[in-house]
């Protein structure tokens, strides 16, 4: 087997949370075959995830994905250039299943591992060459706002992250999730909240801001939750609902736009160089925050590229094209290489450089 287009092709594993994702990408990033199964269904009836479901379930689906991709992009693993997985951060029973799992496929095929930090990968996604001409140039400012995580951050390089501003409570997704959750909506409530949201009136009650023109780039949203939470405690027509979950949307925008405009400032201030604002994470999916971000993008100076939908939640393109990336510069992990629930994007500093390991 082996096609010319799959020489130097790497392989991506993804099993941090509740998708279990495989990706081949050739050695230019062009993506050969990739696939995401969410979980979704397995999780909705308890409303959010449970990590033995998550670790059961990766364990379950995550070699057939990995021969669906293969199979697709025609190559066998003797024909790979490596095998990346995600190795943290996240919950450690699919770490472990993705981790095992990528090693053991490197080692029996004689390639390198690449252990991947799920954050990096988000966070290098603007890179892939066809998202942007070429792929995003150093430095960026990327605003990471998914269901575990909101982070401003300024990307210098790969293994080079330095964090502006974050979150000081609850992530934008997880506020999104409780705040649909007292709306009485589905889990993961974001997307359901921005269906709800379109039919509602985003001014018609006045919710706070928290952190507007605060000085720095940090967030908080859980007194916008409080707040929404005491107006949800009494009986709701389905059209206040609607206005209720419209204005919850409209405020988290206002905070979100308030926040990329002062990360953006200060990266200026220490990068003059920088013009993109990058996002990504799950809640980049909404198009009203897409939209205000792109405003507050042009105000600064700065142009806002948000990757597809499907590659700013989990997948596993994003931790291909991490290892295609971390492979260039002759990185490679050891097999004894452990899962880090636990992993800041500023302690990978130290596990980057030009040498192999
Ligand atoms: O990045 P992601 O897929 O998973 C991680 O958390 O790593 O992000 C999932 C989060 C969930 O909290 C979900 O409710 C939120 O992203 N989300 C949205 C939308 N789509 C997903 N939030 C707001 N609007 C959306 N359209
Ligand atoms: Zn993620």
């Amino acid at each position: 087997m082996g096609t010319v287009g799959g020489k130097g092709a790497v392989l991506g594993i993804e099993t941090s949370c509740d998708e279990t994702a495989a990706a081949v990408l050739d050695r230019d990033g062009r993506v050969l075959a990739e696939t995401v199964l969410s979980q979704f269904a397995d999780h909705a009836p308890y409303g959010g995830v449970v990590p033995e479901i998550a670790a059961r379930a990766h364990l379950r689906y995550l070699s057939t994905q990995v021969s669906h991709v293969m199979r697709t992009a025609g190559l066998a693993p003797a024909d790979l250039a490596a095998i990346a997985a995600t190795t943290g951060p996240g919950l450690i029973g699919g770490l472990i299943v993705g981790c095992q799992f990528g090693k053991g496929m490197a080692l029996g095929a004689g390639k390198p591992f690449l252990a991947i930090n799920h954050l990096e990968a988000h966070a290098l996604t603007a890179r892939l060459p066809g998202l942007t001409d070429g792929g995003a140039p150093f430095p960026y400012l990327l605003m990471l706002l998914s269901g575990g995580h909101s982070q401003c951050i300024a990307v210098l390089g790969v293994g080079r992250y330095v964090r502006l501003g974050s979150t000081v409570d609850d992530a934008a997704g997880e506020a999104f999730d409780k705040v649909a959750k007292l709306l009485g909506l589905g889990w993961p409530g974001g997307p359901a909240l921005e269906r709800l949201a379109a039919g509602g009136d985003p001014d018609a009650f006045p919710l706070p801001r928290p952190m507007l023109r605060r000085p720095g780039c940090d967030f908080s949203f859980s007194g916008l939750k409080t707040a929404v939470a005491q107006l949800a405690a009494g009986p709701l027509s389905d059209g206040r609902r609607a206005d209720l979950a419209a204005s919850f949307q409209h405020a988290v925008t206002d905070v979100l736009a308030d926040r990329a405009s002062h990360a953006m400032a200060m990266m200026r201030e220490r990068h003059p160089e920088a013009r993109l604002l990058v996002v990504a994470g799950g809640v980049a999916a909404n198009a009203a925050i897409r939209t205000a971000l792109t405003h507050a993008a042009e105000a600064a100076d700065f142009r806002l590229v948000a990757p597809p939908v499907r590659l700013c939640s989990d997948n596993a393109v994003m931790v291909a094209w991490a290892g295609i990336e971390r492979l260039r510069l002759g990185i490679a992990d050891g097999m004894d290489t452990a899962p880090r629930p636990r992993w800041p994007l500023a302690e990978l500093a130290g596990s980057s450089g030009s040498g192999r390991r």
